[in-house]
């Protein structure tokens, strides 16, 4: 069971979006755009700032050693995340840094999922063309958050995105807003 998030005015946040093609994408573009500018929040995309995919290490956990709250957003590729956010995690989240012995720079901070899915809800469970449901398939990040103790929190998820229609967009966007800042509108 996890919990939603509930972040005092003084936590940093700091959103990695990790999509391949973020200028042709349309919803996670749309929730980019949303918590760009609100206090407190960093917004960090990744595919930009890494066009060689050459990941500058001690920047990136300069990054997660500045904010308190982690927030991972990306279309859901093959019920995980696009590869460059994948080879962040692997080098990133290094051994002695983010665990195993001294590896505690990851301690009590918070680590949220904002994912968008092609798939829709009902396709996420025993029986459905997926067969799992997200919380199942997002384990691999949940397990990683207890082992680098941090605190799991519950995702976000836009699903069924063919489905979603500019109007239900802008109320994924808002609440995305809230969700990433903790503030109502
Ligand atoms: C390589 C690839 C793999 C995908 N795998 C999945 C998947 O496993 N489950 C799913 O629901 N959608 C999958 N999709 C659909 C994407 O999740 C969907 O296109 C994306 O969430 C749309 O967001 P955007 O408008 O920000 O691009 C996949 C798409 C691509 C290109």
């Amino acid at each position: 069971m996890t919990t939603p998030s509930k972040p005092s005015a003084s936590q940093a946040t700091l959103v990695i979006v990790a999509h391949p093609h973020l200028e042709t994408s349309r919803i996670n573009k749309r929730l980019a755009a949303e918590i760009d500018g609100i206090g407190n929040v960093t917004v960090h995309r990744l595919y930009e700032s890494y066009p060689d995919e050459k990941i500058d290490i001690a920047h990136e956990q300069a990054l997660l050693t500045a904010h308190e709250r982690i927030v991972l957003q990306f279309p859901f590729f093959w019920y995980s995340s696009p590869a460059l956010l994948k080879k962040w995690m692997d080098e990133v989240f290094e051994h002695g840094w983010a665990h195993g012995k001294g590896g505690d720079k990851l301690n009590d901070k918070e680590l949220l999922i904002a994912i968008s899915s092609g798939g829709a809800q009902n396709m996420y469970q025993a029986g459905g063309l997926h067969n799992y449901s997200y919380s199942e398939l997002l384990r691999p990040f949940q397990q990683s958050a207890n082992l680098t103790g941090m605190i799991y929190r519950q995702p976000f998820v836009v699903s069924g995105i063919r489905e979603v229609n500019d109007e239900q967009l802008e109320n994924y966007a808002a609440d995305y807003g809230v969700y990433v800042s903790g503030v109502t509108a």
